[in-house]
């Protein structure tokens, strides 16, 4: 798919670049550390087929917390809300994405909010599809409908990195066995999340599929309703409330748009009714979210005063 480079685009870009030497590469996943803490880049694509694009929108990335968004929406179809939230709550935490503070507070157990690590194994385990095998068989097919592209994959070599090294998840999900949240194989669901995690998508795909939230589900080339307007709009206030973590206020504050971040530098973002946008710069702030992505993102918001609030 051709996308404009936009000179605009282009100057923000090498401004937001700037910033990246104050963040840091993600290397708890240890194959994550191998990233290029200079990338930048940002897709923005329009329900029309435009795409304005600057740096490098071809490069992949993993697509880490941002497939919380998408496994929400799948399991959201599959169960519908009332039997999700049972499950799982729908308030922020003002945590970090792997805290497990919380978890104890809540009787029963249930973790605050879908996009937390502990909120996102307990909806990942909720796929419908039996083994983790059949639930992926769901899942792939799904972000490919997303990103419309059937050729979008896993990166095995970071699947198997946070397999190997997954002890503070595997905590947080024996944790919630022990409650009765999750009743299967513990090895199983992390292999089953880490190569969720590990799907790969470039800028340009990952504004697609940011940009068939912004439509509320609706497909933008073929016009299909492919995530029911009621989900999307229910992950999209996720995106906005929760959905960089214990950043979100500031967030909406200084950018207020939905977006969902993730450890390997990935920023998707929604404006609704207008178009997706997907940024790639792997250095990260404390909180986990890309340093220089978060800067274009408040450029761009300034200078198009994209806030919804
Ligand atoms: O579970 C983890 O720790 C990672 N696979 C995903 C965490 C993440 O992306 C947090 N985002 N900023």
């Amino acid at each position: 798919m051709a996308c404009r480079s936009k000179s605009e685009l282009n100057e923000f870009v090498k401004e937001a670049r700037t910033y990246a030497k104050y963040g840091k590469v993600a290397d708890y996943i240890p194959a994550l550390g191998k990233a290029n803490a200079n990338d930048l880049s940002i897709a923005i694509r329009y329900p029309d087929g435009e795409c304005i694009s600057a740096g490098d929108v071809e490069k992949k990335m993993t697509l880490q917390s941002i497939s919380k968004v998408i496994t929400l929406a799948l399991v959201l179809m599959d169960r519908g809300p009332e039997e999700v939230f049972k499950y799982v709550g729908m308030e922020p935490t003002g945590d970090p994405f792997n805290s497990i503070a919380k978890l104890e507070e809540t009787t029963p157990a249930k973790p605050l909010n879908p996009m937390i690590n502990a909120g996102a194994l307990v909806v990942t385990h909720l796929i419908k599809g039996g083994s983790a095998d059949n639930r992926f068989e769901r899942l792939l097919p799904f972000v490919q409908t997303l990103a419309n592209n059937p050729a979008i994959s896993v990166n095995e070599e970071i699947a198997r990195s946070e397999f190997e090294t997954s002890n503070l998840n595997r905590a947080l999900c024996y944790f919630l066995k022990h409650h009765r949240v999750i009743n299967e194989d513990i090895e199983e669901l992390m292999d089953l999340y880490t190569r969720q995690c590990a799907i790969e998508v470039s800028s340009l795909e990952l504004a697609r599929i940011g940009l068939v939230f912004a439509l509320d589900g609706v497909d933008p080339e073929s016009g299909k309703q492919i995530i029911p307007e009621d989900i999307a709009r229910l992950c999209k206030t996720f995106m906005v409330t929760c959905g960089m973590y214990n950043a979100s206020g500031e967030f909406a504050i200084k950018i207020g748009i939905p977006a969902k971040s993730g450890v390997s530098g990935g920023i998707m973002g929604s404006v609704p009714e207008k178009f997706g946008i997907g940024i790639f710069g792997p250095a990260l702030d404390d909180k986990g979210n890309s340093i220089a992505g978060i800067k274009l993102l408040e450029m761009l918001s300034e200078r198009y005063h994209l806030s919804m609030f």
